[in-house]
This record gives C-alpha cells, structure tokens and sequence, in this order.
C-alpha cells in the first residue's frame, strides 16, 4: 500500500466520538464534563481502557494529564498529539474530545496496518483545558509549560471550595511529575475551529499558524450627577463619553482590519436612574489580533480616543490594562509539516489563525508546536449547537495522520 493513501477507518472514528459523547450526554445531545468529575472520570477509565487495548503504555503526571505511548524502532523523541476531554456546562462532543480520540484512530490503524514509526507516537489527555470548573483555562498544559506552578495549580478551587488537589485525587488521577509531556520531537493539536472562517470558505481542513493574542481592558469615565433638565451646554455626561469610545472600539478594530477584533462587552452605568445624568460608567475593552504590533496600535488610538472624548465632555477617564495574552505564532517547520501532509493526501485546507486559546498555545514553549482544525458549522462551539460534519472530522483526522506520520518517519 502506498503511504500517501493511507486513510483512517471513518466508521470506527465516529462510534468512539459517539460512545466517549455519551459520557456527560444532556438532553439536547450536547456534553457535560466538567474536569475532575465523575464523568471526566468515567471518559478518562474509558480512555485509558482504550489505549491499553491498543498496545500502548499509559501514564499520568501530576496534573492528571494521561500520556498513552505507541513505542517507535529508535530511540528518539516521540511525535506528540492530542488535546483534552473536559468540558464547559452543555458544550459540544468534538470540542477536546476529536483532539484525543483522532489520534487514538491513527494508533489503531498503524496497529492495523503493521506500521511501524521511528519515533514513538505519544497521545495526551491534557486536564481541565476549559477552565469552567478551575480557573484560569490550560491550567495542566500551562503547569507542563512552568507557566503555573504545581501548588498554584492544585491549590485552585471550584465554587464549592474543592480544590485542584482533592479532586484529582478523588478521581484516582493524581500521578507522578516525571510522567509529565516534556521532550517531544513536535506537538500537533486536532480541535475544532470555533469560528466560522473554515465555514465561510467552505473548507474542511484549517492549518492553524498560531494563536492570536488577546488584551483586555477596563475603562472608567467619571462625569458629575445632575437632574434631568439640566441645559445641555452644562453637562458632564459620562454615559454620553462612554457612548462615542463604545463605538470607537468597534471602529477601530473595523478600519484595522486583516481580522482585528474589538469588542466592548461588559458595561456598568451609574446611578443608572431614568432622569438623572450618569456620574460614572465602567467598561471592558477586548481587542484580539495575530501581532502584538497591531494590538499595541489598536490600544494607541483607544487612548487618542479617550483625549478627544475626555475635552468635548468634561470628563475624567482612566483607563487600565487587566491581561495581556501575546501571540503565540506556532513553529513554522511543523505548520509546513501540516501544510504538506493535507497537499499529498488531497485535502482542501487553509492557513489561519486561532481565535480562542488552547493547550498547544503552552506546548508551543515546551517543544516545536502546531494545529490543525475541523470546520464548525457556522462556527458555533460551548454549546449544544456545536457541529463538524463527520466527512469533515475524517478528513482532519486523516490530515493529522499524514502530518504525525511525517514527523515520526523523521530521524
Ligand atoms: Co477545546
């Protein structure tokens, strides 16, 4: 059999998404599985069971990430892929889950065909990528990367006050540092897109270039209180301020363009009274672009704003940085991996950038990284409503295998 036709077994792909989706299942065929619960529990026993099946070792390190390992013939790094299996209140079955159970398919079908591989192919089930349970998200992946340090990490607690720790170890998840995700050759994540740029260009297949940073800030603006007949030559309205900068952030993000984003998404208004003039409005300011340069230019006409909005209404405004995420750009010798491997075996796909984080945004620090991504219909995703096409899950699946199997041919 020719190498570049080698495809994987769809039918076998879809009833592991299926049987793993039935784990946490609502009412209206979305997932709940949240992390270090019993359903992640069951998802990860169901996992490891399934390794195991497949004859690979399974490990786990001390933030309940697993690592299922397909030995190679030399004695080199393993070719490193996966994602997670937690995920939000009614989120959908693809999310994370594809990441992991795509390549499970690969490890079964190389199995199936008597492939061997030079270089190992390692799985990871990285924990609590969601954050919807501990916070913040990539927890695991970031503790891998020395981003988070282990007592921060087992020290965080849910709403109920349980914490990171106890609730690792009262899944029976709780393992060993050394069996952390270090020292692969490369790590290539399989996710869904979460966006619609896939959908809008009615393509499968996305080869992602890195992920773009985010900067959130909060602006308060500070007007003075009067009565509601006040002459309009005599007022310090702070709403009215906020108003023009509201739309100024829109605008911004609009005329930057090359798929810059604005977005003003929470706002407090104060006294918030039908015949008084707001005295003071509080809001956030999202901007997200793939080059810490434009964000920073973005932010450079937000402050321009603020002056001119500042003189034409008497206000005071201050305005504060709450969280940078900088861009993280993949490696470009594993994104031309993926590039080759969706040419050689006829699949139609585009390079892009990726909106929402994901843990192959810290394994990118830990070795050389990428992803690819399956289109989301109408780019819907932490919802019910989440879809990927099951010819479109297979064709990711088989863009993964081509590119895992470039890297673990490699000497
Ligand atoms: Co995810």
């Amino acid at each position: 059999m020719n190498f570049h036709d080698l495809r994987v077994n769809a039918d076998r792909l879809h009833a592991s998404i299926e049987e793993m989706a039935q784990i946490g299942v609502t009412n209206n065929g979305g997932v709940t599985r949240l992390a270090l619960s019993e359903e992640d529990r069951r998802a990860r026993d169901l996992l490891k069971q399934w390794m195991i099946d497949a004859g690979m070792s399974v490990k786990i390190d001390d933030f309940g990430n697993m690592t299922g390992r397909r030995e190679g013939t030399a004695p080199l790094a393993p070719a490193m892929t996966g994602s997670h299996l937690d995920s939000v209140r009614r989120g959908g079955k693809w999310d994370g889950a594809l990441g992991v159970l795509g390549p499970l398919e690969i490890v079964r079908l190389l199995n199936e065909h008597d492939i061997q591989t030079a270089r190992p192919i390692e799985i990871v089930n990285f924990t609590s990528e969601e954050g919807s349970r501990f916070e913040p998200a990539m927890i695991a992946s970031g503790a891998v990367a020395g981003v988070f340090s282990r007592e921060f990490v087992h020290s965080r607690v849910d709403q109920n006050g349980v914490s990171f720790g106890d609730a690792l170890q009262q899944i029976g998840y709780a393992g060993e540092a050394e069996n952390r995700p270090l020292h692969a050759a490369a790590f290539i994540e399989l996710h869904n897109e979460q966006n619609p740029l896939l959908d809008d260009a009615d393509l499968p297949v996305g080869i992602v270039e890195g992920i773009r940073g985010i900067t959130w800030w909060n602006v308060a603006v500070t007007g003075e209180s009067d009565n509601g007949p006040t002459p309009m030559t005599h007022r310090r309205d702070a709403l009215a301020a906020a108003a023009e900068i509201v739309v100024g952030v829109r605008e911004i993000a609009q005329q930057t363009g090359d798929g810059a984003t604005g977005l003003v998404g929470r706002l407090r208004n104060e006294p918030d009274l039908v015949n008084v003039i707001p005295s003071k409005v509080v809001f956030s300011v999202d901007f997200r672009h793939q080059e810490l340069r434009v964000i920073d230019q973005m932010i450079g006409q937000l402050h321009e704003l603020i002056d001119t909005v500042k003189e034409r209404h008497g206000v005071e405004i201050e305005a504060e940085q709450l969280w940078l995420s900088e861009p993280t750009p993949f490696d470009s010798t594993v994104v031309q991996a993926v590039e080759d491997a969706c040419q050689s075996s006829g699949i139609p796909a585009m390079r892009l950038w990726s909106g929402p984080g994901h843990d192959a945004k810290y394994m990118q620090a830990v070795c050389p990284s990428a992803m690819i991504f399956v289109r989301s219909h109408r780019g819907k995703s932490h919802s019910e409503d989440e879809f990927s096409a099951p010819d479109d899950v297979e064709a990711s699946v088989n863009a993964l295998l081509h590119s895992v199997l470039a890297i673990a041919s490699q000497p």
